[in-house]
């Protein structure tokens, strides 16, 4: 459609910048106009140039938080998300959605968690493909990122991730191998170093590996400020740099004069340009708004309710009994809805107070009071918070983090809750023997210090516009809980990921290797305050006869049964795991390699079945270059969260001998 040979060399290296914080250059009308835009929870177009510019965003929907998708182990649910948010893009004219964001949860300290679908690379690549697969079925581009190893929001412009081999493609690119497949229009590269050499200007990452050897045909674009040197991240074939960079065409221009670069190094780039932006105006004619506004926020409130995690529930004392309820906590009137950052979304969504739909919904007392303001000044209302808890049958406290204190750029300095948040649980339980708190955040949360004085607990995740609603329908037993953690949530932040540089950025070195999560706690033996996978249901399942169905040489069909015990009907996710009992490498204990998520009918069951691939037996050789299975038994392992396996069934694998080592 856009012809290089039209195009005059200056043309060609002003291709490779971007006009302004959103648009890529037109070259006089040659070109149209492609318009990017953030992010993963929602539309957020920033001062659109057409529209006289600014920094006020539109208004749009804000969806539940990544981190909702990774706890809802859902592909439905993750490419419902992307396509309810390229609704809007539609509407409003932007052509890429700069999103889903795979990067490994390595830590729970880091800052974008919230962003981020799990520490799992099989989880989130398959939801990160899931979400891509969502948005472009509306006609607009996507930008998976942020390749690569950017799992620390400390010092990320200039931090160096220090990374084995092994470990690098094992774990933290295989999510990005894995969404892939769903063929994104565009791969952001990262702000930071991968083994001393910038992520915009490493050869090694964006051609050797994403486009020779994971096939990419897309364009790298740089995150925004992340180019440094233009001619030298050209050399690296980032094919566009955004946002503006004014001294982008001298670098370039001159490097050519010099002979640093070749009109061969600018032609690739601009090729792959010009493609980028024909391939945009061939999806631009299957775009279509699908859903009126009003389904778009049914749609958040689907996803916030099918992702939040039931922790604990004694006695049962959720769902909430048509008895007196006290809600305390001012995140009840205004919830923490969403992270902060370049993905935070202008909603002009006001959000039910959750005491009004707890009454509206079980026609029962509810009291209330904030209890706290914000997260600076002190407990207001004490006495009266406690005076209001005792009277109540029931307490609904919630507490949590928001974007003051989870953002992009910053990671988090604790797991704990905040002093004042705990201090009011510790002091809501003295006079209250039913207290549920509802957490809202965006990763891992310590909440060992006083769980033990509650009966139950609900990890809300950030919900968007659905949070309040989702919240009531799950308190109140309107829906069933079936999120499970996508994360570990440790005893302490150490446990997962001891290095003291984290912290402080600088050189990060990935001295636990493939051993961190739930990787790292089994094989270290360190006990964690909830498993990889885990999250209850009011409802109880069974898993029973299970069959391996050996398919090719390392290949099977692994079936097996989830009976529901209850009298109404539940979702449960069902976890398959793999381990290699002979291998002669470490590997960890166990491996995520397949899920599902099935709706069990009441006092029913149905039948589940996935599809192990060679690949999923494989560990990556660095010695072959390439993944590897050695023959030998496996275990095959099926459980309803990491630390609660329910079958198993040894499987051995059989390759012919010429693709064995000794
Ligand atoms: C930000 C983020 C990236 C975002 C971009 C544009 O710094 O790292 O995720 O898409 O800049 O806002």
């Amino acid at each position: 459609m856009y012809d290089l040979k039209n195009f005059t060399l200056d043309e060609k290296i002003r291709l490779l910048t971007g006009i302004d914080a959103w648009r890529l250059y037109m070259a006089d009308g040659k070109l149209p106009e492609v318009f990017l835009s953030d992010g993963p929870h929602g539309l957020r177009r920033v001062g659109n140039p057409k529209e006289g510019g600014g920094d006020t965003t539109i208004f749009a929907t804000a969806m539940p938080n990544v981190v909702n998708l990774g706890n809802g182990w859902d592909e439905g649910l993750a490419r419902l998300s992307g396509s309810t948010i390229a609704d809007e893009c539609v509407m409003h004219g932007s052509d890429v959605l700069l999103a889903p964001g795979v990067n490994i949860k390595r830590s729970p300290l880091c800052g974008r968690n919230f962003e981020y679908f799990s520490e799992d690379p099989v989880l989130a690549g398959r939801l990160g493909k899931a979400f891509i697969e969502g948005v472009q079925s509306k006609g607009v581009g996507t930008s998976l990122k942020h390749y690569a190893l950017n799992n620390s929001e400390n010092d990320r412009y200039s931090a160096s991730s220090e990374i084995d081999e092994r470990t690098m493609r094992e774990i933290y690119l295989t999510p990005f191998e894995i969404a892939l497949q769903a063929k994104p229009t565009t791969v952001m590269c990262s702000y930071n170093k991968i083994n001393g050499i910038h992520a915009s200007e490493n050869r090694y990452l964006l051609k050797d590996i994403l486009r020779d050897t994971f096939g990419f045909e897309g364009i790298v674009i740089s995150d925004w400020g992340a180019c440094h040197n233009r001619f030298k991240s050209l050399k690296a074939t980032l094919d566009l740099c955004m946002p503006e960079k004014g001294d982008a065409f001298d670098q370039v221009k001159e490097a050519y004069e010099k002979g640093w670069v070749s009109e061969e190094d600018i032609d690739y780039c601009a090729e792959n340009v010009l493609t980028f932006i024909a391939r945009l105006q061939e999806m631009k004619k299957i775009r279509k708004v699908e859903w009126t506004k009003e389904e778009r926020h049914e749609n958040t409130v689907k996803i916030a309710t099918e992702s939040m995690v039931l922790l604990k529930n004694d006695d049962g004392v959720l769902p909430l009994k048509k008895r007196s309820i006290c809600v305390l906590g001012e995140l009840a009137k205004k919830p923490a809805i969403c992270g902060g950052g370049s993905s935070h979304v202008r909603t002009e969504y006001t959000q039910k107070h959750l005491a009004d739909l707890l009454k509206e919904t079980l026609e029962v007392e509810v009291d209330y009071e904030d209890a706290y303001h914000g997260h600076t000044c002190g407990l207001v209302g004490a006495r009266s918070s406690i005076e209001r808890a005792a009277k109540a049958d029931q307490v609904v406290l919630v507490v949590g983090e928001d974007t003051s204190l989870v953002c992009e750029a910053m990671n988090r300095t604790a797991l704990r809750l905040l002093p004042k948040h705990e201090m009011l649980i510790e002091n809501v339980a003295r006079v209250n023997e039913n207290v549920i708190v509802v957490i809202e955040a965006g990763s891992a949360i310590d909440t060992s210090p006083w769980q033990h004085l509650v009966k139950g607990i609900l990890y809300a995740g950030y919900g968007g516009d659905g949070t309040n609603e989702a919240i009531c329908a799950l308190l109140c037993g309107k829906s069933v809980p079936c999120g499970k953690l996508s994360e570990t949530f440790p005893f302490a932040a150490d446990d997962v990921v001891s290095n003291p540089n984290y912290a402080r950025g600088g050189i990060d070195r990935y001295e636990e290797g493939i051993l961190y999560g739930y990787r790292g706690a089994e094989y270290n033996e360190i006990p964690v305050l909830y498993p990889f996978g885990y999250g209850l249901s009011y409802a109880a399942f069974d898993y029973e006869n299970l069959t391996v169905e050996k398919t090719g040489d390392a290949s099977c069909t692994v079936s097996y049964d989830v009976i529901n015990r209850s009298d109404f009907p539940a979702k449960e996710i069902s976890e398959v795991y793999v381990r290699d009992i002979s291998c002669r490498v470490l590997r960890p204990e166990k491996e995520l390699k397949a899920f599902s998520k099935d709706l069990i009918p009441a006092n029913g069951k149905k039948r589940v079945s996935v599809t192990l691939t060679e690949r999923d037996f494989a560990y990556y050789s660095v010695n072959l270059k390439d993944w590897y299975v050695e023959n030998g038994a496996f275990d095959i392992l099926v459980g309803a969260s990491s630390d609660d396996i329910r079958l198993s069934a040894r499987f051995t694998a059989t390759l012919p001998e010429e693709k064995q080592f000794t």
